[in-house]
């Protein structure tokens, strides 16, 4: 049985003369990879900030299991369990990879401060981050500084320090941009990894690696939700060809 874990009912959104998100409704299953989709502009960041509280809607709701988060702020939120991944300040450029998910499990934990004193001696500290280390497939970079990482291996941490946040919910703004063939499969396959454990919204261009990769899709075309439907049922559907994938198979 499936349990709605975020449901966004008639958000509208403007900016001046332009009406980004008219009545935009999502509804997102616990547990489930869900892809936004849609043309450039389409509004597809505007929602997701929407949902993180970056943004503040014109109008309509967002719930939260069944909770109320509308005006709820972007930190409450995150506490909440809405996780967004890759942004421009979560990683410590002069810290290792390890040092890295260290502050970030810790910061989980609430026991920020004093990060070296207690840190560098906490067991069960280095465990947890090293089995994040790990399951980004860093191991072999462990120590290595972030500033000193690929471009590719900079999404598979940031990926690990919004995990290590034990988010209910993680939010992923076209996690493929910017990835040659080599680093879109890497990261491909740890998001498939993390199916089933974390609930995903992905929005992304790479529709390769959508179609691969979601439970479901749904597609924005100005601002407004036009299909909802699994991948199959997507790549199908006449109103998304026509508006969208211009045909393709
Ligand atoms: N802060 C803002 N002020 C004014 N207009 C904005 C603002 N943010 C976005 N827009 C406009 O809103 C529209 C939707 O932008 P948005 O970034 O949400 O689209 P998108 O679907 O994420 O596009 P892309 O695929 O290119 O990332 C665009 O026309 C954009 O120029
Ligand atoms: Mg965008």
């Amino acid at each position: 049985m499936t349990e709605t874990l975020l449901k966004a009912k008639n958000l509208c959104k403007h900016f001046g003369a332009l009406q980004v998100c008219r009545n935009f409704n999502l509804q997102i299953e616990r547990g489930e990879l869900h892809a936004l989709i849609g043309p450039n502009g389409a509004g597809k960041t505007t929602a997701l900030d929407l949902l993180t509280g970056l943004l503040a809607p014109d109008s309509g709701t967002l719930l939260l299991n069944g909770r109320d988060i509308t005006k709820t702020s972007v930190n409450k939120r995150a506490r909440l369990g809405l996780a967004r991944a890759f942004q421009v300040t979560s990683l410590f450029n002069s810290f290792s990879v390890l040092d890295n998910l260290m502050l970030a499990v810790q910061a989980q934990q609430g026991t920020g401060t004093h990060f070296w004193s207690r840190a560098a001696h906490d067991r069960k500290l280095v465990a947890s981050a090293t089995s994040f280390v790990e399951r980004m497939g860093l191991l072999d970079r462990a120590t290595v500084l972030a500033g000193n990482l690929s471009h590719g291996e900079r999404r598979q941490l940031e990926m690990g320090m919004a995990l290590a946040t034990k988010p209910a919910m993680l939010l992923l703004d076209e996690p493929m941009a910017g990835l040659g063939p080599g680093g879109t499969l890497k990261l491909s396959e740890l998001i498939s990894s993390l199916k089933g454990e974390v609930t995903i919204l992905m929005v992304e261009h790479d529709t390769h690696a959508v179609f691969a990769l979601a439970d479901r899709i749904s597609v924005l075309v100005q601002g407004e939700v036009v299909a909802t439907d699994t991948p199959k049922m997507i790549k199908e559907n006449k109103l998304v060809q026509a508006a969208y994938l211009g045909g393709a198979k």
